[in-house]
């Protein structure tokens, strides 16, 4: 059989998810169990996605990895785990027979290939989604089933929460072994039909300290850590939950921006301190709380993870206006014209008194772009064999 079909083509592709309640913490490293359940909204793959390739063929002679192209390490001990452990669960499948008779050997080397459809340098989070991904791959790959959080989770633990659509909760689970650390869906994508997510790219800025180092020296040195953790997530979590059960935007977007707030607190409360807010960031901020407070409720809802992109939720009818808020706000420097990307936005005229009242000083060039999504559905297979990453030889194919 082998001889007929040397190589075996797996494609999947992934989505990026956005934290409302804050995961910051581990309570175990290398299993990456949390010290807090958290909850996301899994974005739209039609704007944000990862696609990856796992091949396996019995003439490979190493395990090998490209990233956007680029040979990567595939020796890293996240990546090694993901494949450990999804080699586990398909010899599991297999019968733990020790004699390997699938059509596919677990001995045969794979290659991987993965790419995002949006820049790298844009700085959005790309290691949920390409963790979500290689183990979906990986998985389809193998034949293998069931629940795979808890394999996503050994990439990155936001990845866990990539592994479904809509609106995911990554329960922290007690179990020292982990097994109890998954995520749930807690309602599908298409549970909020006007929910809304304007991603404002910013312009410059490096990442500074990565959220695995940074986490962990707030673990080893933050009180108000320990006290989010223990107290306040917990009956966060709850109020989040029925938020969204509810649609309730109100309470979904102040809880949203509460909790984005208090992560960055506990950034500050660390020692030495961390920064991932700059003046930006708090220009962003403010500008939300003035155009909430002009329309007298909550209207958009910011919330940023460890840099300096902001996330803003918002409903449908809502995105023109706010949109034309920040590019009055942002003038863009150049580009104008691609200064929105993602799902269209229609036109909105400001009223004079909600430029008085919103825009003040303007910062021009500091939003590089904004992408328009929405909540979006988990990994997908990718059927249409011309989408591999990897070509008939397992090499990464030259795309157009
Ligand atoms: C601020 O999942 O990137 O985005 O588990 O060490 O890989 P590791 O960390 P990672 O941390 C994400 C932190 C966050 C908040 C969140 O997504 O919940």
């Amino acid at each position: 059989m082998a001889e007929e079909r040397p190589l075996v083509l797996v494609t999947c592709t992934a989505p990026v998810n956005i934290a409302v309640i804050k995961y910051w913490g581990k309570r175990d490293n290398d299993l990456i169990l949390p010290i807090n359940s958290s909850l996301s909204v899994t974005l739209h793959q039609d704007q944000l996605k990862t696609t990856t390739t796992a091949a396996a063929s019995r003439d490979f002679t190493e395990d090998r990895l490209w990233l956007n192209g680029e040979e990567a390490d595939v020796g890293h001990p996240r990546v090694q785990a993901c494949l450990r452990e999804v080699r586990r669960l398909a010899r599991k499948r297999r019968g733990g027979s020790a004699e390997d008779t699938a059509p596919l050997s677990l001995s045969y080397k794979i290659h991987i290939a993965t790419e995002n459809n949006f820049p790298t340098a844009a700085g959005l989070a790309s290691s949920a989604a390409g963790y979500a991904c290689l183990v979906s791959a990986l998985a389809r790959l193998y034949g293998v089933e069931g629940e795979l959080s808890e394999v996503a989770r050994r990439g990155s633990g936001s990845a866990c929460r990539s592994m479904m659509g809509g609106f995911v909760q990554w329960q922290r689970g007690e179990r020292l072994d982990g097994r109890d650390s998954l995520a749930h869906q807690v309602a599908p994508e298409m549970h909020w039909p006007e929910l809304r997510v304007l991603i404002l790219v910013v312009s410059g800025e490096k990442k500074q300290v990565g959220s695995t180092a940074g986490m962990q020296t707030s673990v080893d040195t933050s009180p108000l850590l320990k006290h989010r953790a223990e107290v306040v997530v917990p009956e966060r979590l709850a109020l989040m939950m029925r938020h969204i059960r509810e649609r309730d935007f109100e309470g979904f977007g102040q809880l949203t921006m509460q909790d984005s707030n208090q992560f960055h607190a506990t950034c500050l409360d660390t020692f030495p301190p961390i920064f991932y807010l700059n003046d930006l960031s708090r220009h962003i901020i403010a500008l939300a709380h003035r155009f909430n407070t002009h329309h007298g409720h909550t209207k958009v809802a910011y919330t940023f993870d460890a840099g300096p992109n902001a996330v803003i939720f918002t409903l449908a009818d809502t995105v023109a206006e706010f949109v034309e808020v920040v590019r009055h706000s942002f003038p863009p420097a150049t580009n104008g014209d691609q200064f929105v990307r993602g799902l269209p936005v229609g036109v909105a005229s400001l009223p004079e008194e909600l430029l008085t009242a919103v825009v003040t000083e303007p910062v021009p060039g500091a939003v590089r772009y904004i992408l328009h999504t929405k909540p979006g559905p988990g990994p997908q297979l990718v059927d249409d064999p011309s989408q591999h990453l990897l070509g008939a030889d397992g090499l990464p194919r030259c795309r157009a």
